[in-house]
C-alpha cells in the first residue's frame, strides 16, 4: 500500500478540519432555535386581584397567552394554576370552569387530554409578598403556544 507523503496529507487534513468546522457551525446555528430560551419570573398581579374561582389572561413578552386561575382561597402558590391558553390537541382556546375548578376545551366540551403528546403546557407559579408570578420564556423559539 502506498502511503501519502506527510506534506501531501497535511493540506488535506487542514481542508477536512476546515470543512468540519464549517459544518459544525452551520448545524449549531440550525439547532439554536431548539434550545431553551431564557426564562424569568414575571409579575402577574397582586393576590387580591384574583379572587378564588376567578381567572385572568396574561400575555408573556414572548407573545404566549397564559390562563392564570385561582382554584383555592389559601394564599399559597398551590392555589393557582397557569397554563397556555392554547389546547395542545388542535389549538382551541381553553376556558376556565370555576364551578369545576379546571380548564375546559370547546373542541370536546370537557377537560383537554391529559396524556402525551397533548399535555397542557403549564407554567410554574409562585406567590411572594402577596404578589403572583409565573415563570415564562422571555422570547419565542419554535411555534407559539
Ligand atoms: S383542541 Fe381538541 S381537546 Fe382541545
Amino acid at each position: 500500500m502506498i502511503q501519502p507523503a506527510v506534506d501531501e496529507l497535511q493540506p488535506r487534513a487542514r481542508g477536512f478540519r476546515s470543512s468540519w468546522e464549517t459544518l459544525t457551525r452551520a448545524l449549531k446555528s440550525l439547532l439554536r432555535p431548539l434550545s431553551e430560551p431564557p426564562k424569568a419570573w414575571l409579575y402577574v398581579c397582586e393576590l387580591g386581584r384574583l379572587a378564588p374561582g376567578q381567572s385572568l389572561t396574561y400575555l408573556t413578552p414572548a407573545g404566549a397567552t397564559v390562563n392564570v386561575a385561582r382554584r383555592g382561597s389559601a394564599a399559597e402558590s398551590a392555589s393557582f394554576l397557569a397554563v397556555s391558553s392554547v389546547c395542545p390537541h388542535v389549538g382551541c382556546q381553553l376556558r376556565w370552569e370555576s364551578t369545576n375548578g379546571h380548564f375546559s376545551c370547546p373542541c370536546r366540551g370537557f377537560e383537554p387530554p391529559a396524556t402525551p403528546p397533548h399535555l397542557l403546557l403549564r407554567y410554574p407559579v409562585k406567590l411572594e409578598d402577596g404578589v403572583l408570578y409565573i415563570e415564562a420564556p422571555l422570547e419565542r423559539r419554535g411555534p407559539s403556544l
